[in-house]
Formats: C-alpha cells, structure tokens, sequence
C-alpha cells in the first residue's frame, strides 16, 4: 500500500505508480461500501474543489460534485464561457489564483494539442493539486473506473483475460482519443492480454486514420513487456472479439490524420460496419463484459440490445466514477 498522494496531480494515467493506483482501488472500494452502508465519511471538511469545464460533461461534473458533497466538502462548477478565460485570463493566472482559493482544481479541456499543455500549465502554477477531468491526451478518471468495474467482474487475477479496446463508428461528433490511449495505458500494467482494433487495413501506404498517439502507443508497449502481458493491434473487429473477457468498443476522431469536422466525417463514415452487435457479442466468451464509458450513439457504435443486454456493465461502471474519484480526491486533497 502507498500512502504518498497529499497535494500531487493526477493528469495522466501514469502519473500514480500500478501500487498507487492499487491503493487508490482499496481506497474506493472501502468508500463504496461505507456509502452503501450510509457510513459517514467527512474526509474533506471544509474543502473546496473547482471544476473548471470547457466541454459539457454528464458523469464527470455529477460524480464529482456528489462526490466532493459526500466527503464534507463543496465543488464549485465554472462554466469556462461564464470567466474570464476569454478576456485574457492565462493559465498561469489561473492556477495561481484558483489555486490560492480552492483545496483543489478539476479541469476538463479536450481541445486537440493543447488541453493536456492547458492542464499541466494550470499545474505548474497551482498550489493545489490538479486533477485531470478529461484532455486530449488522457481521461485517467474514466480509466480507474474502468479498472474497477473489471476487477468486480472479473476478478483480481486478470492474467490471460482479453481485453479489447475497439474503435466504432458514431456519427455525433470527432470524439477525442483519450479513453482508449488511457485504456492501453492502465489496462496493460493489471494482467491482461489488450487487443486494439481499428480501421483502417495496415498496408503501408494508407493513411494513419484511427491510429492513437505514437508515444502513447510506446508506452502501453511498454507496459506490456514490462507486466509480461499481450499487446496487439487489429484491423479486424470480428478477429478482436473472439473469445474476449471484456470488450469495451467505442469511437474516436481520426485526429492524428485530420482535425477538419468534414473530413473526419467522411473517414468516420467508411466505417460503418464497425458497431457492437449481438451478432459480433457471440463471437466473446459467453460471460464477456460489455464497457462503455459513455454517452454511446445508440444504433450505430452499439446496439440497444447489446448496451442494454447481458453483457453490459455500462450502469456499474459510471457508478464507479463516483468511488474511484472520491478516493483520489480524498487522497490528494486531505
Ligand atoms: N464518460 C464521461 O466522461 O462522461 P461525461 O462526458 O458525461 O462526463
């Protein structure tokens, strides 16, 4: 067990050590069960937390506003639009000043080359602890949750279980790529064998379309030689899904290859074979896992009988956010 969180950032997924993030589990878990059993748990009186958004967010504003309410303290939302961000505020400025106001600063900024600089900068100037909410890099909060929910699933032991990490298609928008790169990252350093699916064909001359980051895709490398797990990457779906313990398929923006909104459209659309579907869910093992972080695009990334269906965890894992964070923040802002 580690013990050494007080006043650090949690911004990218490999920011905590594998045994911090054990403890950061253990920490979760006894924080589930004493919200189940209606156990006060006050940690943070008196605390405050900024929750800095500069996209809209559904789970991570709740579960973290609850969260901060259920340990003693008050989250405060800021609305980026409602500052002074667009008036010049920088963010050095930000970090001094919020920092001097706040225990600690939740920040979600996902704009593409610049939300992960955005944070650290904010980080380098706070006082207190930053938090990652999401950025174009990482969503390390999305992630711990994620490896939450397979470890009450599927157990501790998750040497040889198949995780897949898929790409889908979706027609709302370029999503950013920051849950599957955290997904490589934390997924590789616990156990199991990560299989990463997605378009296009690897022939040479074709462009990089889905490809996550090159350094990201270094480090879950990494990872997987240094935990002696299986890491592999596919442009087959079907091939991915086969005999798969968890499948957590979800769309991303081709941002490596383009960031115009039309363009990224047309790459997405050439795909639109890529949805989770029972047919495809036939493929895993009979008692797979069905992830999502969501919001999903119900009828193109998945079915409704899959999202809704047997295999999905999507309710136990948004749930999870609420613990996983509470833990951090506890451990970082005490
Ligand atoms: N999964 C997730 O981060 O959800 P929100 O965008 O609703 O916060």
């Amino acid at each position: 067990m580690q013990t050494n969180f007080r006043g650090r950032d949690f911004i990218g997924d490999l920011d905590f050590s594998k045994e911090e993030v054990e403890t950061v589990l253990d920490v979760a878990w006894d924080l589930k069960r004493k919200r189940a059993l209606n156990e006060s748990h006050a940690l943070l009186r008196d605390k405050t937390l900024a929750m800095l958004f500069f996209f809209t967010s559904t789970r991570t504003r709740g579960s973290f506003e609850a969260g901060m309410a259920q340990l003693g303290g008050h989250a405060a939302f800021i609305d980026s639009e409602t500052t002074q961000i667009s008036h010049g505020d920088t963010a050095k400025e930000i970090g001094e000043i919020l920092g001097r106001y706040y225990d600690g600063l939740a920040i979600r900024q996902c704009d593409w080359q610049f939300g992960n600089k955005y944070e650290n900068e904010v980080a380098r100037a706070s006082r207190a602890p930053v938090l990652n909410m999401q950025c174009d890099v990482y969503h390390p909060f999305q992630c711990l949750a994620d490896i939450m929910t397979v470890i009450e699933k599927k157990g501790r032991d998750l040497r040889k279980k198949k995780v897949v990490v898929s790409w889908a298609y979706a027609a709302s928008y370029s999503k950013p790529i920051s849950v599957p790169q955290s997904l490589i990252l934390q997924m590789t350093r616990f156990g199991c064998d990560v299989v990463l699916a997605h378009p296009p064909e690897f022939v040479l001359a074709h462009p990089p379309e889905f490809k996550l980051m090159p350094e990201i895709m270094d480090m879950a490398r990494e990872n997987a030689k240094k935990y002696k797990v299986g890491f592999e990457v596919t442009d087959n779906m079907d091939e991915a899904f086969k005999d798969a313990a968890v499948v957590y398929p979800k769309s991303w923006g081709p941002l490596l290859t383009t960031t115009g909104k039309e363009d990224g459209k047309a790459l997405i659309d050439k795909y639109k074979s890529w949805i989770t579907d029972e047919r495809r869910m036939k493929l895993t093992k009979d008692d797979s896992i069905y992830m999502h972080c969501l919001p999903a695009d119900r009828g193109l990334e998945v079915t409704d009988g899959v999202i809704d269906g047997p295999h999905s965890v999507v309710y136990d894992e948004a749930e999870n956010r609420l613990h996983a964070q509470k833990a951090v923040m506890a451990l970082t802002m005490s």
